[in-house]
Order: C-alpha cells, then sequence, then structure tokens
C-alpha cells in the first residue's frame, strides 16, 4: 500500500511500538484483523443508529457494509459502533428529549475512541440531528448517509404517506367516516417497507437539509430504503469519508454560514418540516455559526414550494426520488444557492446540480410555476411569544392567516384528551385552540402534540382546520393552522402561562404577529398569581435536561453542550 501523505489521529493509538500500541492493537486483532490493516491508514468510525426499535434505521445495519465496501476498497480500515437510538413512534414521553443525549453519545464516541473520520448512519427524526450536533463538536472529517424514505404507502387503491395520514385517518374515525376494521388495515398499508416516513417529515427534512448543506452525497435524502441506489450512496460515502480524511476536510468545512443559508433555502423548497429550525439552531450552536431564528424568515420569503409533496403537496418522496431528487430541486433554485461552497463529496454544491433535471413537473415545480407560492417559515412575534413563534403557512388554511378568536385554554394535553370532546365544551369554529405546558422543559421534551385534533362536535360539522397555538412541536408529516414553539414557553413563566378561557387571540400571520388582547397591567397580576412547578423530584438525565435545556429559539440544546471541544484526548488509558 501506498505511504500515508500524513500521520492520523489513529496513530495515537494504533502507530506505537510501545506497551500502549499493543494494549489497543491486541484486542483489535481478536476480531481477526491482520497486522497490516493498522498501518498507519486511516481508520472510519461508522456511527450506527441501528435499532430493531427504530424501524425506520432497522437495516443501517446492512448500509453499514456498503460503507465498509468503499472505505476497505480506498484503503481505510472501517470500524462501526452503536449510537443510542431513538424511534420517533416508540420512545417515550418524546424522542426529543433525547436528541441532546444521543448528541453528547456521539460526540464522546467519536473523540474517545482513535477513529480519523466519522459516517454518520441515521435517518428517524431524532438521530441525524443528535449525530450532527455530537460530530460537530469534535470536528472530525463526517459524511451523513440517511435510512432513506419507505415506499409509498398504498391503502383502498390510493397513495397514502406515513403520518400526515393518521391524523386524517384517526379524524375520520372520530367523525365516524371510517370504520376500525378500515383503521387497522391502513396500518400495514402504510408502511409497507423499512426507511424513514416517506412525506416530508422530520426525516426527510433534515436529510433534505444535510444534502442541501453539502455533508451528505447527492441523492441521499429521497433514494428509497430499500433501492439499491440506498447501498450504493453507502459505498461511495465510504471512499468519500477516506478521501475526506486524507485530505483533512474537517466537518466544520461544510458549516459555515453559507452552507446553513443553502440548507435553509433548500428546506423551505422542500416544504420541510419545521423540527429542522430547532436542529439547524443547535447545530449552528455546536459550531459557532451566528444564526437566528429570524433568519428562518428572512432567507425564506423568497422561496416558494418547489417539492409538491405531503403534507404541504400531493405526492411522496418516491415520487420525488424518480422526478430527479433534492438535486432537481436544487438546480431550480441554483440562482438563490451559494453554488461555490465545498461538499463532502469533494466537489461544490453548484458541480453536484449542474447535471441535475426535472424529470416530472407535477412534482418539482419551478421559480416561475411553483407547487405553491407560499412557503418556508414564518417567525411570529408579540406580546404572547415575546421570544418568537413559528409556523409553516404551506400547511395552515389561508383563510385562517389572519384571525380574531376566543382562547379555549388546555393546561396539558392530559386535559386536553379528557376535554376536547366533551358535547359541553365551550368551543365553536371562531376560537383559538391554545395548549400550553409541552415544551422543551416542561413536557419535558416538547412533543409534537401542537396540531391538535379538532373537536368531534366542530368535526362533525365539517370544520376541518381552526387556528391553535402551543409551546409543542408538531410533526412534519401534520397540517393545519398552528402556531407552535411559542417561546418563553409557559412552563418557564412565558406569556402563554398567563392566558385565560375567553382571552382574544390575534394571529396576523403575514404581518408576523402574534399577540394577546389582554391589557399589560391585568397580565402583570396574572403574573404575580403565577408560579413554578417544584421540580425537585427529578434525577438523572431529566434533572440534567431540565436544569440546562435551552429555549426553542436557541435550538433546545443544553447550554453546556454548545460550541466544541475538539478531538485532542491529552491522556493514556492504562
Ligand atoms: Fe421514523 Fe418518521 S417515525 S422517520
Amino acid at each position: 500500500m501506498a505511504k500515508e501523505p500524513r500521520t492520523y489521529r489513529s496513530a495515537h493509538s494504533y502507530g506505537k511500538d510501545d506497551k500502549d500500541g499493543f494494549l489497543h492493537r491486541s484486542w483489535m486483532k481478536a476480531q481477526g484483523f491482520p497486522e497490516d490493516v493498522f498501518d498507519g491508514r486511516p481508520v472510519i468510525g461508522i456511527c450506527n443508529t441501528w435499532s430493531e426499535i427504530t424501524p425506520c434505521n432497522s437495516h443501517l445495519r446492512e448500509v453499514a457494509d456498503y460503507v465498509k465496501r468503499g472505505v476497505w476498497e480506498r484503503g481505510g480500515l472501517p470500524l462501526e459502533f452503536p449510537a443510542l437510538s431513538l424511534g420517533e413512534t416508540q420512545v417515550r414521553p418524546t424522542a426529543m428529549l433525547f436528541r441532546n443525549l444521543l448528541a453528547m453519545e456521539v460526540e464522546e464516541s467519536i473523540r474517545m475512541n482513535p477513529i480519523d473520520g466519522v459516517v454518520l448512519l441515521g435517518g428517524c427524526d431524532k438521530t441525524t440531528p443528535g449525530q450532527m450536533m455530537g460530530a460537530a463538536s469534535v470536528d472530525l472529517p463526517t459524511i451523513v448517509v440517511s435510512s432513506g424514505p419507505m415506499l409509498t404507502g398504498k391503502f383502498q387503491g390510493r397513495d397514502i404517506g406515513s403520518g400526515t395520514e393518521v391524523w386524517r385517518f384517526s379524524e375520520e374515525v372520530r367523525a365516524g367516516t371510517m370504520t376500525m376494521d378500515e383503521f387497522k388495515a391502513a396500518e400495514a398499508a402504510m408502511s409497507r417497507s423499512r426507511g424513514v416516513c416517506m412525506t416530508m417529515g422530520s426525516a426527510s427534512s433534515f436529510a433534505a437539509v444535510a444534502e442541501g448543506m453539502g455533508l451528505a452525497l447527492p441523492h441521499n435524502a429521497a433514494t428509497p430504503g430499500v433501492e439499491a441506489g440506498r447501498f450504493r450512496i453507502g459505498h461511495l460515502a465510504g471512499r468519500a469519508i477516506v478521501d475526506l480524511v486524507r485530505a483533512d476536510a474537517k466537518m466544520s468545512q461544510f458549516l459555515t454560514r453559507k452552507h446553513f443559508e443553502n440548507g435553509i433555502r433548500v428546506h423551505a423548497a422542500m416544504g420541510g418540516s419545521t423540527n429542522s429550525i430547532i436542529h439547524l439552531l443547535a447545530l449552528a450552536g455546536r459550531c459557532g455559526v451566528d444564526l437566528t431564528l429570524d433568519d428562518f424568515d428572512v432567507f425564506t420569503r423568497d422561496i416558494p414550494l418547489l417539492a409538491n409533496i405531503s403534507p404541504s403537496g400531493d405526492f411522496h418522496m418516491e415520487d420525488l426520488h424518480y422526478a430527479g431528487g433534492v438535486p432537481a430541486v436544487m438546480k431550480e433554485l441554483e440562482s438563490v444557492l451559494h453554488l461555490d461552497v465545498p461538499t463532502v463529496g469533494g466537489t461544490t454544491i453548484g458541480d453536484c446540480i449542474a447535471d441535475a433535471r426535472v424529470w416530472n413537473r407535477s412534482v418539482i415545480g419551478s421559480l416561475a410555476e411553483p407547487a405553491k407560492e407560499l412557503a418556508g417559515t414564518w417567525v411570529l412575534r408579540g406580546n404572547l411569544a415575546p421570544g418568537g413563534a413559528i409556523m409553516k403557512p404551506s400547511a395552515a388554511s389561508p383563510e385562517l392567516l389572519s384571525f380574531e378568536g376566543r382562547a379555549v385554554v388546555f393546561d396539558t394535553i392530559e386535559d386536553y384528551k379528557a376535554r376536547v370532546d366533551d358535547p359541553d365544551l365551550d368551543i365553536d369554529e371562531t376560537c383559538v385552540m391554545v395548549l400550553r405546558n409541552c415544551g422543551i422543559r416542561g413536557y419535558p421534551g416538547m412533543p409534537e402534540v401542537a396540531n391538535m385534533a379538532l373537536p368531534k362536535k366542530l368535526l362533525g360539522k365539517g370544520v376541518r382546520d381552526m387556528v391553535r397555538v402551543s409551546d409543542a412541536r408538531m410533526s412534519g408529516t401534520a397540517f393545519g393552522t398552528v402556531v407552535l414553539h411559542v417561546t418563553p414557553e409557559a412552563d418557564v413563566g412565558g406569556p402563554l402561562a398567563l392566558v385565560r378561557d375567553g382571552d382574544v387571540i390575534r394571529l396576523d400571520a403575514p404581518n408576523r404577529a402574534l399577540e394577546l388582547l389582554v391589557p399589560d397591567d391585568e397580565l402583570e397580576r396574572r403574573a404575580r398569581e403565577w408560579s413554578a412547578e417544584d421540580r425537585s423530584r427529578l434525577r438523572g438525565y431529566l434533572k440534567m435536561h431540565d436544569q440546562h435545556v435551552l429555549q426553542a429559539d436557541k435550538g433546545c440544546d443544553l447550554d453546556f453542550l454548545q460550541g466544541s471541544s475538539g478531538d485532542v484526548v491529552e491522556r493514556e488509558s492504562h
């Protein structure tokens, strides 16, 4: 083998002829590795969030084998290791509570081990952001390889999408227009293959962000999880990560302000999940990029919806793949992207999309003829959300974007569930539904419940959308006129905690305003009466989360995890 151009980080462990070198190499040889794989070649960690309880990532062991092919082929040594796997539909109380725990684990796992570069295998909603945050705080050469979306759901002769149809079906069952047998049959029909939700949920949104930023190879986001192309991306990523290590191209080279701006714009054109905003703010905090909540409004104002993908559009990720994938969407956006920024594939973004084409105009629109004019994220402010709140206009009802209504307040999600279908609940379609104490600290973990289902009696009348306001999050697969991430959250004494039944709330989304029409002196009086919940019962990770988690406008990271500590470990283990 040709001599490596330089000495890598792993040489601290594998390149020594003393007792320490013996210790590091000998136990590795127990796995059958011959002497010459410790000859100074790049050692590539494959950080795998595979798990059978994270079905979206359950095929990543197989994908890892293809990454290893590419690493071996380029003369590297691939070593796979596990990381906390967060199955969005399985983890309670919510996977978001543990994103930072995953990020901590990934950061320390990368730093503590004798590796020179990392391939992050993730997919389900919180796995990719958690891995990227952790990796960014170490800053080795890093590539993202995603699970890829499931095949499109098929039910009763039509296409159905993950998540999105769950909300619809459950409302139809409650409205009496769908039987329980049909509801059960739809479960298997919706989830037809392994991979992530095939709507523009949080998983595909963040995979698209990673691709848009150049941290993943082209077509990473939309190639289905079960297609041969998924394995090909793994194989190519294996080659590319060895090249990145040899070029000493650290992750931070692909995490500049320009990379973030590209990611935000691609995300808007895709109709991406609001969850990505929190993750990108947290990621920016890890690498010292000055990104604010308002950037998501500013940088998406001129971006219409190009990807006609559910829940904002009519198609699914599989259709997007056949129509040209994320590169084709980016090609349509090229006039507003930074084309000169480098990517992990060794080329620029401009090179990546030079030959991209749109093969189906029903699925991918153009700036001149978009799928929808409204896209991106609107950042609302006002006395009800001094730290900001957001809404996704492409998922909202246009006639509700400017609205004034009487508040009906639910103190907790349990309170909501207990009362929402009470026939005596004083509510109609002229009201604003308020759900609080569902923030990152209060719930804890900020569950995806902001898009609370409407009262049964209103569904029965044919009402399908109402203005809803919450400090919770909303699934990327959900829809509705929902104001979410209200900051500060109620649990820390934000104004949301002071709203009472009957107060009037004014939403003026086109002017980015959210106001509680209650006099200041009355709000001050209510604030004096408010008291925080006793948290002394908490221990372990939940206590740490409670004491250190930042609000949504700062990305919900733990305060002491912001920034980077690099990859240096000073001391030996024995
Ligand atoms: Fe895993 Fe949707 S539940 S990606």
